[in-house]
């Protein structure tokens, strides 16, 4: 009897650890100490399925995890020095990475204007994550995005370890914009406003497909479209050179890197526009496209097509397209030239 409740407790402890090991999971910020990236570590503080949060940037790190680890949630924060053992070591073992690092735009720039100055800062840091932490998702937010995870891609291909499953550029910014702008059209809730946003992200680029949400009266509203493919614009500007949109990039990158636990916790059905590797117009020679994505275990499960999309729809995707082939290939060539 007592054997057999010692066996039985030695299973149910057995599960209960396989259980909790499984959801360990350690999520690392670079560029932790920036406008972004302190709001969006605050959120990823708060959220219990993160049970290690690591902060990097090349200043103020330190600072910003002694602050946040004192919030009574569970996670343990640590800060890591601007040194490649800090780097590496806030990578290891990291099962998501995400990217806020580098400058954001003033008034006037368009996003491929930050390319000169951004697009080193992550090909550094993709080499730093292909290194320690090859298997991790890495989430990009640096801008261009439609660059930039190219280049976050050309760097692990180069160093054999690239899962087109595991990097994501984060343009759930524009979802949660579209979802917000629709509603204050339509007095709803805009938790009730699924509004599904692909292409991109930059202007021409960001292409919501209102037919497809429970508003598509909504297509050829061009103010709306405007303010939905411009909204990152609205921000710059009312900043008036202080910077563009922190604190609802910081709830978008947080949203993103719980839908990704949620589905590495087994969750089923999670699903998240995003800008990923995608066979959807490889044939006109895009790589990478953003569009609604299932999530699991592995990343990512399943890309949705497209779907019905209208005459005027067709138009947006075809000027979309377009950019991001550009886009995308100064990616690449950025890498092929500094390697
Ligand atoms: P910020 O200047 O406030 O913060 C950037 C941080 O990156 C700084 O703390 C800086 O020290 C750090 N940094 C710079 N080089 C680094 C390096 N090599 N390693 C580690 N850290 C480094 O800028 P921000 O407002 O937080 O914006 C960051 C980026 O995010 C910009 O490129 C911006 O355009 C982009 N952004 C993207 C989206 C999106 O939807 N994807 C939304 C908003 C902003
Ligand atoms: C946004 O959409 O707010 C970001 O990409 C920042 C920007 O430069 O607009």
């Amino acid at each position: 009897m007592f054997a057999a409740r010692r066996a039985l407790t030695g299973v149910a402890q057995s599960r209960a650890f396989s259980a909790s090991a499984r959801d360990l999971s350690k999520v690392t910020v670079l560029g932790a100490a920036g406008g972004i990236g302190q709001p969006l570590s605050l959120l990823l503080k708060l959220n219990p399925r993160v049970t290690d949060l690591a902060l990097y940037d090349i200043r103020l790190a330190p600072g910003v995890a002694a602050d946040i680890s004192h919030i009574n949630t569970k996670s343990k924060v640590t800060g890591y020095d601007p040194t490649p053992s800090g780097l590496a070591a806030a990578l290891k073992g990291a099962e998501i990475v995400l990217i806020p690092a580098g400058v954001p735009r003033k008034p006037g720039m368009t996003r491929d204007d930050l390319f000169n100055t951004n697009a080193s800062i992550v090909r550094d840091l993709a080499k730093a994550a292909a290194e320690s932490a090859p298997d991790a998702n890495i989430l990009v937010i640096s801008n261009p995005v439609n660059s930039t995870v190219p280049i976050v891609a050309e760097i692990f291909k180069a160093r054999g370890v690239y899962n087109p499953k595991r990097l994501f550029g984060v343009t759930t910014l524009d979802v949660v914009r579209a979802s917000r702008f629709v509603s204050e059209i339509k007095n709803t809730d805009p938790k009730d406003e699924n509004i599904t946003v692909v292409g991109g992200h930059s202007g021409v680029t960001i292409v919501p497909l209102f037919s497809q949400s429970s508003h598509p009266d909504l297509v050829g509203n061009a103010e709306l479209l405007n303010r939905v493919q411009f909204g990152g614009d609205e921000v710059v500007k009312a900043k008036d050179g202080a910077g563009s949109a922190t604190l609802s990039m910081a709830m978008a990158g947080a949203r993103f890197a719980e839908s990704l636990l949620r589905a590495a916790q087994g969750e089923k059905g999670v699903v998240e526009p995003t800008f990923v590797d995608s066979p959807l117009y490889k044939d006109q020679g895009v790589e990478f496209f953003a569009s609604k994505v299932e999530l699991g275990p592995n990343g990512v499960e399943k890309i949705h097509e497209i779907g019905k999309v209208t005459g005027e729809e067709q138009k947006l995707l075809d000027a979309a397209i377009a950019d991001l082939k550009k886009n995308i290939e100064k990616g690449v060539a950025f890498v092929a030239q500094n390697p």
